[in-house]
Parts: C-alpha cells; sequence; structure tokens
C-alpha cells in the first residue's frame, strides 16, 4: 500500500511530464479525450518496453535450458475462465457514491479521492452517500464469429485476464511435443486485460497491459524451495534492469490474504513516486491450476514420472511480472535533475535518464561536431551503418553539440560519439581515425578508433 512518507507527487509530474515531451508515454485516444487506463508508447516508450521484454525472455527463456516459451491467443474460450473461477470469481468490491456520482473500489479508499470539493478521500466528505460495497467483474469480453448475435452465450469470448490460463491449458501439448522433465517452466510475454474500477497512477494500473509469467511445474516436495529459489532469480533480474534492490521490498503475504490456493506468495513491491507498490507475485500455486483444467476438460493432464513410475498433477511456482509497471518502475528509477556549476559558477540543472545501458531505448548518439563539413558527415554516417543492424542509434547535427548531448542525456542514450576535426587528421594527425565517446553519467570524453567502436560498445550494451 502507497505510503504518505514515501510519495513525492512534484518528482511523479515531473516524470510525466517528460514521458510525453519526449515521447515515451501518451494517453491513448487523446486526441478524442483519452480512454481511461490505457496507453500508448511512443517511440523512446516502445523502444524501452522492447528492451525489457527482450531481455527478460534471453535471462527467462534463451539462457536456460529448463524453461520453454510459448505465445497464446488473447482471446479466450470460455471454458477455460469458467474452469479456472475468472468467470463469475474475478472482480473486485465497489461502492458508488450517490452525491458525486463516482464508483471506487472498496478496498483502496484510502488511496483515491472523492468528486467533493475539497476533494478527500470517498465517504470522509460530510456529503459523502456510499452504498454497500459489492463484486464488480472485471473481466472484458467480445463476441466472435460472423452469425454471432447479441444474445448468443456461446458466442462470448473473454480477452484474457492473465497470461497464465494459456499456459496452463498447453501445458500438456508442450511437454509431450518437446522431451522436457520436471521440473520445467513455461514462460509467456503478452498483452492482458482487466475492466479496473479506478486506473491509477499512471501506467500503474491499466485496464490493457502485458505480463511477463513463468509457470514452472514440478513435484510437491520441491514448490516451496523453488519459491525461495525464484525470489532470488527475480530480485537480481530487477538489479540488473537498474532497479536496486535497496529500492525493493519483499512482502510475505500472510495466511488469509493469499488467494485460497497459494501455499506461499511473495510480492516483489518497489518504491515509486506515488509508494511502495507491488512489481510481480512470486506464488506457490499448488497443482490448483492443473486440477480445475483437469476437471474442466475431462482430459487427464498428470504426468508420468519414467524413474519413479508415479502418476501425478505438477504442483506450480509462479513469478508473474507487469511489464508497464517494470517500465515505470525504470523510468522513475532513471530520472534524475543533477544541479551542475560551470567554471564561472553559473549554476544549472541537467535532467538525465539514469536508464543501465541494456535497457536505454537510444545506445549511442552520433553527432558530426559541424554540420557542413561534408567529411564529418561522412564519417558519422558510415558509423551510423556499421552500428545500426547491432543497436538502436541516433544521428543529430541540429544545433550546439552541447545541446545535443543535452537532448540525449534527457531520453537515457547512455554515450555520444563525436566526429570532429581531429578524426579528420585535421588537428592532431596522432587522433586522425579516432572519435570522442562522450559518458552520460559522468559526462567524461574518451577518444576511440572508429575501428574499434562496434565492440567497445557491445560490451558496454549488452
Ligand atoms: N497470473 C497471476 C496474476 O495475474 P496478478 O497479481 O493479478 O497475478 C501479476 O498480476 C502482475 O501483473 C502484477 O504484479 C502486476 O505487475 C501486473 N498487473 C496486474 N494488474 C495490472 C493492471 N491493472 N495494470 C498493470 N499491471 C497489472
Amino acid at each position: 500500500m502507497a505510503s504518505k512518507d514515501t510519495t513525492d507527487p512534484v518528482r511523479m509530474e515531473k516524470i510525466v511530464s517528460l514521458c510525453k515531451r519526449r515521447g515515451f508515454i501518451f494517453q491513448a485516444g487523446e486526441l478524442y479525450g483519452g480512454l481511461n487506463g490505457c496507453w500508448d508508447y511512443g517511440p523512446l516508450g516502445a523502444e524501452l518496453k522492447r528492451n525489457l521484454k527482450d531481455y527478460w525472455w534471453r535471462k527467462t527463456v534463451q539462457e536456460r535450458d529448463d524453461v520453454l516459451g510459448m505465445d497464446g491467443s488473447i482471446l479466450t474460450h470460455q471454458d477455460v475462465l469458467k474452469a479456472s473461477g475468472h468467470i463469475g470469481g474475478f472482480s473486485d468490491p465497489m461502492v458508488d457514491c450517490k452525491a458525486c456520482k463516482g464508483r471506487f473500489r472498496a478496498d483502496n479508499l484510502e488511496n483515491l479521492e472523492c468528486g467533493q470539493k475539497p476533494s478527500c478521500k470517498p465517504g470522509e466528505h460530510k456529503a459523502c452517500e456510499l452504498t454497500e460495497p459489492r463484486a464488480f467483474d472485471l473481466m472484458l469480453s467480445t463476441k466472435l464469429g460472423a452469425l454471432a448475435t447479441d444474445d448468443d452465450p456461446k458466442a462470448i469470448a473473454y480477452l484474457r485476464p492473465e497470461t497464465a490460463q494459456s499456459i496452463f491449458c498447453q501445458y500438456k501439448n508442450i511437454l509431450d511435443s518437446n522431451r522436457i522433465k520436471l521440473p520445467f517452466g513455461i514462460a509467456q510475454v503478452g498483452k492482458s486485460f482487466r475492466n479496473e474500477i479506478n486506473p491509477r497512477n499512471y501506467t500503474f494500473r491499466s485496464r490493457e497491459f502485458e505480463q511477463m509469467e513463468i509457470e514452472f511445474f514440478c513435484r510437491p516436495e520441491d514448490g516451496m524451495r523453488l519459491t525461495d529459489e525464484w525470489l532470488e532469480a527475480r530480485l537480481n533480474f530487477y538489479e540488473e534492469i537498474g532497479v536496486p534492490r535497496a529500492k525493493l521490498h519483499i512482502l510475505d503475504v500472510p495466511d488469509g490474504e493469499r488467494a485460497f490456493y497459494s501455499e506461499k506468495t511473495y510480492d516483489i513491491e518497489y518504491e515509486f513516486p506515488f509508494g511502495i507498490q507491488e512489481l510481480e507475485g512470486v506464488a506457490y500455486r499448488t497443482n490448483y491450476d492443473l486440477r480445475v483444467h483437469q476437471e474442466g476438460s475431462g482430459r487427464p493432464l498428470e504426468y508420468f514420472d519414467e524413474e519413479t513410475k508415479e502418476r501425478f498433477l505438477p504442483h506450480v511456482v509462479e513469478p508473474s511480472a507487469g511489464c508497464d509497471r517494470t517500465v515505470l518502475a525504470m523510468i522513475c528509477e532513471a530520472f534524475d535533475e543533477e544541479e551542475l556549476t560551470d567554471e564561472k559558477g553559473k549554476k544549472d540543472v541537467r535532467t538525465v535518464m539514469r536508464f543501465v545501458p541494456r535497457m536505454a531505448p537510444i545506445k549511442v548518439g552520433i553527432f558530426p561536431l559541424l554540420k557542413k563539413n561534408e567529411e564529418q558527415v561522412r564519417i558519422c554516417r558510415e558509423i551510423q551503418k556499421t552500428l545500426q543492424p547491432w543497436m538502436n542509434v541516433f544521428y543529430d547535427d541540429g544545433g550546439a553539440v552541447g545541446r545535443r548531448y543535452r537532448r540525449q542525456d534527457e531520453v537515457g542514450t547512455p554515450f555520444c560519439v563525436t566526429v570532429d576535426f581531429d578524426t579528420i587528421g585535421e588537428n592532431d594527425p596522432a587522433h586522425q581515425g579516432t572519435v570522442t565517446i562522450r559518458h552520460r553519467d559522468s559526462m567524461e570524453q574518451e577518444r576511440l578508433p572508429v575501428s574499434e567502436l562496434l565492440v567497445w560498445l557491445l560490451e558496454r550494451v549488452r
């Protein structure tokens, strides 16, 4: 839950404004007044999100031999979600205010504002008139097929509320089509949809969002141990993408607050400027999911252990992360305003996004010192062509070079390469064929031969 001591609304406002100004994130449907709870990622946001998903996939699937990937359909058979308990059971408690006509999540009134002025929490203003809580269905549905009529219940399909269910439903196909033994995992990244009552805190709680989920199937006796191991692996992952351990909190969800089928759940929370909030859940779900799908489908989902000759339903450990929330955590963590003093004692503030290089949307800015110098421009364009197959780069020849550095600082580009008169041999001949590399964080510069640039960069941005 958000704690007032840890909130910093001014910082959050600056972050939201930078994200719009520099093209990270826009409100969906903004041209028409905005679609509440939905967001569009602009050019830099799309790169950042892609870097996160690619790195998660690389670390979770490609660099492990006990996890396989899949990419399931968003549209989901209603029977899948009946069996899983989502239909009829996936809801949040909601209250209405008869005075301001607002609708609020009843279990989160502490963090919401009512429609009265001066605004306060729902129920606290003397004019507030709250109803008793009732269950509000979070599922989003659609109708499939050309013949579907408004009243044909069979035509209803759901936009999945989590990526997990297609993993459980394909677990047997994946097991049978791959030579894999317990323990093993199936991983998926993709969109999920929930009709949240109060989407809020920028992209944090959205109605359309992406998840990065692993269902790790194991023997029952290994469930608790693997839950702890996955928690550790996931904490390391956050460190590697620039979200430090010191800003993460681990909530060992107590008995009575976990889902009824879970024997252990850890919430990994981050200190957002709007409070300490969940990024990911690591849950030991027992064999609940396979059991309900075995019952619901009438098809056997048991695992046969060749060595012990046992037949049983595997248990599951699920690290389930929010992609958009992790992007937001990376953005919040990267944002910095650094006070600088120049040689004449003049003070200035530099806005810099300190993304770790592997996550940065642009890896290198490439600048000719003088845009009218054809040789400098030609070398820059050559460098650009060499680097482009390997990483996202940005060519810029507009304005003073100092300004160009600042523009890249503001979007978190870790390195800038400048081709100058030394490069083309017009000053010190010893520097011919070298460029300056300027480091975003320290602002220090060094010279490097153009021929070594690619390898030097690859070592630092992977
Ligand atoms: N399969 C388990 C599951 O979906 P969850 O705690 O409901 O568990 C997992 O969701 C993660 O998905 C959360 O920790 C969060 O990062 C992300 N998530 C859930 N609802 C979200 C929403 N409305 N907007 C953005 N991210 C959300």
